[in-house]
């Protein structure tokens, strides 16, 4: 795990080249037809034929590097589909409600998005049952107390910093604008994306998931 300080430090001295990286790419390389966008893809995730996104060019294998932090950089109506799967929450909790917003000036009237991350509601029904085996024991340190393991999906060691809920990403989506918000079970539920993304989506709990995933559209008006 990277230690928080250096965390910092990389996105501080990396923030003017991914703001410039950002804004080259959308005056120069976007193409003109509407893309399909992949944000925080990560070493594991990329999808084919998709624009992958990070910040990271150590941990993570990128089309585009660039900053979540900054306005996103694609153009108007330029998106088909924005996927993110456990990335909003490394983002600051005040960020949030500007990020959605990002999204929705993105994609094309009609796009959607597909969000996921840690769920804190199934985490606290499981931690009320005291299900001990739901929780990893050592993702990502070695806990053996129920509590220990509930603050490591919690705060994954300081890196979350936001708690997602289908009632909050509920919320976010709709106050910036979204439509036919709905939750999906990962791995199997979707009206947006195909395999290329499903079969990325891994869960071993086939009742109490736990990732949550809202989709959501854009009005075609
Ligand atoms: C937990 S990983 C998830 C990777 C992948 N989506 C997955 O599900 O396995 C979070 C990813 O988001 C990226 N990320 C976090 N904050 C970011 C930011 N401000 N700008 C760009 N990428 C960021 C990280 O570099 C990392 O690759």
């Amino acid at each position: 795990m990277i230690p928080f300080w250096l965390k910092r430090g990389y996105y501080a001295a990396m923030w003017f080249p991914m703001r410039l990286n950002g804004a080259l790419y959308r005056a120069a390389r976007q193409p003109k037809e509407p893309v399909n966008v992949q944000l925080g893809c990560g070493m594991h995730h990329y999808i084919p034929g998709w624009v992958n996104v990070d910040g990271n060019i150590v941990t993570a294998r990128p089309d585009l590097w660039a900053n979540l932090l900054d306005p996103l950089p694609f153009r108007e109506n330029s998106v088909k589909v924005f996927y993110s799967h456990h990335v909003v929450e490394h983002l600051p909790e005040w960020f949030l409600s500007d990020h959605f917003r990002n999204l929705y000036r993105c994609l094309v009237p009609g796009g959607g998005i597909r969000i996921g991350g840690p769920d804190i509601g199934n985490a606290c029904r499981k931690f009320m049952e005291g299900d001990m085996d739901w929780f990893s024991s050592s993702m990502p340190i070695a806990r053996r107390s129920l509590g220990g393991r509930f603050a490591n999906f919690v705060f994954c060691g300081g890196e979350h910093l936001t708690a997602l809920s289908e009632s909050y990403l509920d919320e976010l989506a709709t106050d910036a604008g979204f439509v036919d918000v709905k939750r999906c079970f990962p791995g199997r539920e979707s009206s947006l994306v195909g395999p290329e993304v499903l079969s990325k989506e891994h869960e071993s709990d086939p009742d109490v998931p736990h990732t949550v995933i809202i989709e959501a559209r854009k009005p075609l008006s």
